[in-house]
Parts: structure tokens; C-alpha cells; sequence
């Protein structure tokens, strides 16, 4: 199968940042670059109701999920008219605006009172949007756990589908790691932010009723104050196989650089189609490079590509890992950590490890302290270290500022920023690591 790609001269996104949305079919509306599948009709059974029609929705909505139902008027009001700067981001589905709600009800409240919220306005142009928005209620509407951010509720009024999440007050992996002047991670956040993304992912697939990702990418990793991880964007989300079926048919979806090659080829969905995108982050993490980069050499292009021989070889290991961390991080925690990703990106799906495995790896990696550049070891992961990050001056953690309530860098690009409080400095969180519930 090839995906054909459509192009598009909207967005704010940058080209390679545009590479990484959701591959999609049915939007009308110029858009970054997708890749369309060979079904587009797909959703035809979709009747322009059932976008439009709120009875119809009401019954796909599965039950028993404590989700708030708000009006348009509440979040309009609590996103102060969805107002261009409390847009924390933009999506191929809609854009994502930072509001306030009540603690317990659906009404808008004051800036900085009650529930510090990320709504969701999806594009409504084709019945994909729909799709998507159902998806999200009804995996998110049942599924509780610390590593997936929190749905707390949705409108579907008329034409308008909204989600309205918890805020995740230090945005998406995404922008920690690729966006222009932000502060490298430390490797311990990394390695952190790699267990918390893992564990989300073990509790999907080992669910009673198991749960296929199919959009696992650094925009969908959410973090919280603390460096969290939590999953978000279910809209791709499947049930798992049932019986003794092996894998779920599906249309390809997903996105370019993180879809394992026999999804891609096949439509065969599995679990390990979602082992496959983790071992992409993980590189994308252990590298500081975009799965895809159209701005690089032809060979550095496709990361997976051109990290594969180096992966396994200690000797060669060193050329892989982020030069901005000016070598503070663990040698044993990168070469644990290249090995499995080298083994999640195995061509053949069997060979890679359940996502159980991979928070049993990944859980050991956590407080290495041998330090490829030693002369930094005794402070890695302190304030101090992350002084040097940034500029040499030890005033990193002064150099900061909430820009939509994102931490940014005041060199770094910055939106709107009428809502500017400050955070705390940087601290590593006491919390224990277990699977999850
Ligand atoms: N709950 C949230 N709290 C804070 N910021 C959020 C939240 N949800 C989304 N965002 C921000 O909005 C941006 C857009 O999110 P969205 O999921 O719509 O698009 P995306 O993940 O960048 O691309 P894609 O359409 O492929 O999923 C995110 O990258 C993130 O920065
Ligand atoms: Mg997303």
C-alpha cells in the first residue's frame, strides 16, 4: 500500500513539525501534509446526523464514564471566547485553548479560579472530526490512570464537538524536546518521562479489555508540573483483538515516522504496532532528533534508519545521544535504553517486548548516577545542572517563564502571554514507580 500525501500551505507548524500530525482522510480544509489511506469512503456509514444530531450521539456514548456534559456558552466563556491567547495549541483535529471551570459544575469560572482546563475545539468539516471526538469520550470517558491525562468532560451541541481535558501545565514532549530555545531535558526527566509514557501504554494493552493506542508520538505525551507523562489523543485508539483473533483490520492511520512498517504495509493492527512507536519516542528522546526530519542530510532523515547500527554497539553509542546534553547522562542507562529501543523497532513484530517489559527496563534507569562526563556526576539532575543547560551562567531555572502556562525560555519563540505566573524551579519528583493499576 502507499499512502498518498496531501499538501498544504496552512499552519503555524514548521515543516518537520507539520510531518508529525495524525495521518487522516477526510478533511476539506487545507491542511499540513497527511497521508490519506486507500479507504476514504470509510465513514460513509457516518450520516451527516449523527455529526449533527445529538440524539444519534447520545447513544454512542457508552455508559458509565463520569464525564461533565458542558453547553458551547460554558466553555466559550471559560476559554474567554476561545480568545487567540489562551490557544495552547493546534492539532490536526482542532485547536486547544487553556480556560477555567468550575470545581465541580460545567460553568465557566474566573482566570486562576477553579479547574485550570485544555479544551479542545475540533474542526468540523468532515465526520472524521466526529469519529475522532467519540473515540476520545468513549476510551477516555472509562479509562483512569496517572499516566493519562484526564477527560473531564465534552459539548456536543449542534455542530460543535468539544473536549475538555485537565491542564497539563508543561505541555507536550514534543516541544521539550524539538522546539526552538527550549531548554534540553535532563537525562533523568527523560528517563522519567520514558517510564511514565510506558506505563500508560502497559496499562492500555494489559486492560481487561485491552486497548490499541495507534498514536503514540511526543505531541501526545503530556506532562504535568512534575514531569509526568500522561497519554492523550485517543481518537486513533482501538480495542484490542478478541478471542483468538492476532490483530484488528484497520485502514492506516497514524503517523509518518512513528507507524510500525507492517501496519503501514498490511493494516494489521496489534499491540506491538504501539511497541513499535514507543521504541520511535524512546530514540527521539535518547537523540534529541525528530523521528522525520526533512532538514537534514538524505541519510539522517528517517531516524529509525539512521540510529539502527549504532543502537547496538556501545563503541558507537556515544554519536547517538543528544549533544546537548554535554554528556550527563548515565552510559549504562543509554546503553540499556538503545538496546531497547533497538528491540522495540524489531522488524518483526513478535520479537519486540510487551510494554510490561519495557516498564521492567525501564524502571532500573531511573537513578543511575555513572555519568558519561564524569566531571559533572555529582551534580547531575540538581538546579545547577541544568544552570549549565541552558547558557553557562547558573540562571536557568531565572530564565524561565509560563507563556499559556508552558514553560518556555524567554530566547525561545512564545505565543501570547497574558496568563505569565511563574513556576516553581525544577525538582524531581519523590514518586514511586509501579505498573499501574
Ligand atoms: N490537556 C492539555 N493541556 C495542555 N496542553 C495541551 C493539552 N492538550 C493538548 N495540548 C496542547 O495542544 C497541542 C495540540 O494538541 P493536539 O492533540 O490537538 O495536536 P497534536 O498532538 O500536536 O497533533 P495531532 O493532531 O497529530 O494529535 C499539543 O501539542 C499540546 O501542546
Ligand atoms: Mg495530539
Amino acid at each position: 500500500m502507499t499512502p498518498t500525501t496531501t499538501t498544504s500551505s496552512s499552519s503555524s507548524s514548521s515543516s518537520s513539525k507539520a510531518s508529525s500530525k495524525t495521518m487522516t482522510t477526510t478533511f476539506t480544509k487545507p491542511r499540513p501534509p497527511t497521508i490519506t489511506s486507500m479507504q476514504t469512503s470509510l465513514f460513509s456509514h457516518l450520516h451527516k446526523s449523527s455529526w449533527s444530531g445529538t440524539p444519534i450521539v447520545s447513544d454512542e456514548i457508552r455508559r458509565g464514564g463520569n464525564l461533565r456534559i458542558f453547553s458551547y456558552l460554558d466553555l466559550k466563556s471559560a476559554t474567554r471566547n476561545f480568545r487567540p491567547d489562551s490557544l495552547l495549541g493546534e492539532g490536526g483535529f482542532g485547536s486547544v485553548y487553556k480556560g477555567w471551570v468550575d470545581e465541580t459544575g460545567t460553568a465557566a469560572a474566573r482566570a486562576g479560579t477553579g479547574i485550570t482546563v485544555a479544551v479542545k475545539q475540533l474542526n468540523h468539516e468532515g465526520l472524521q472530526g466526529h469519529k475522532e471526538w467519540l473515540a476520545e469520550v468513549n476510551f477516555l470517558g472509562q479509562l483512569h490512570h496517572p499516566n493519562l491525562v484526564k477527560l473531564i468532560g465534552y459539548c456536543c451541541e449542534d455542530d460543535q464537538r468539544l473536549l475538555v481535558y485537565e491542564f497539563m501545565p508543561r505541555g507536550s514532549l514534543e516541544n521539550h524536546l524539538f522546539r526552538k530555545g527550549a531548554m534540553p531535558l535532563p537525562w533523568a526527566t527523560r528517563m522519567k518521562i520514558a517510564l511514565g509514557a510506558a506505563q500508560g501504554l502497559a496499562f492500555l494493552h494489559e486492560a481487561v479489555k485491552p486497548v490499541i493506542y495507534r498514536d503514540f508520538k511526543t505531541s501526545n505525551i503530556l506532562l504535568d508540573s512534575e514531569y509526568t507523562a500522561k497519554l492523550s489523543d485517543f481518537g486513533l485508539a482501538k480495542d484490542g483483538p478478541e478471542g483468538d483473533k492476532t490483530h484488528v483490520s484497520t485502514r492506516v492511520m497514524g503517523t509518518y515516522g512513528y507507524a510500525a512498517p507492517e501496519y503501514v504495509m498490511t493494516g494489521h493492527l496489534t499491540s506491538r504496532s504501539d511497541v513499535y512507536s514507543f521504541g520511535v519516542v524512546l530514540l527521539e528522546m535518547l537523540t534529541g532528533r525528530r523521528s522525520m526530519d526533512k532538514n537534514r542530510p538524505s541519510g539522517e532523515q528517517n531516524l529509525v534508519e539512521w540510529a539502527r547500527p549504532y543502537l547496538n554497539d556501545r563503541r558507537k553509542l556515544f554519536r547517538l545521544i543528544d549533544q546537548r546534553l554535554e554528556g550527563h547522562y548515565s552510559m549504562k542507562g543509554a546503553q540499556k535504553a538503545a538496546i531497547l529501543s533497538h528491540h522495540c523497532l524489531s522488524r518483526d513484530p513478535k520479537s519486540r517486548p510487551l510494554m510490561g517489559d519495557v516498564v521492567d527496563t525501564l524502571a532500573p534507569l531511573q537513578d543511575l548516577k555513572d555519568m558519561a562526563n564524569s566531571s559533572h556526576q555529582s551534580t547531575s539532575n540538581s538546579l545547577s545542572d541544568r544552570s549549565r543547560y541552558s547558557n553557562g551562567n547558573g540562571s536557568s531555572h531565572h530564565t524561565h517563564s509560563y507563556h499559556n502556562g508552558y514553560l518556555s525560555p524567554h530566547n525561545g519563540p512564545v505565543r501570547g502571554s497574558s496568563n505569565a505566573t511563574q513556576l516553581p524551579s525544577y525538582h524531581q519528583s519523590p514518586r514511586q514507580y509501579s505498573r499501574g493499576p
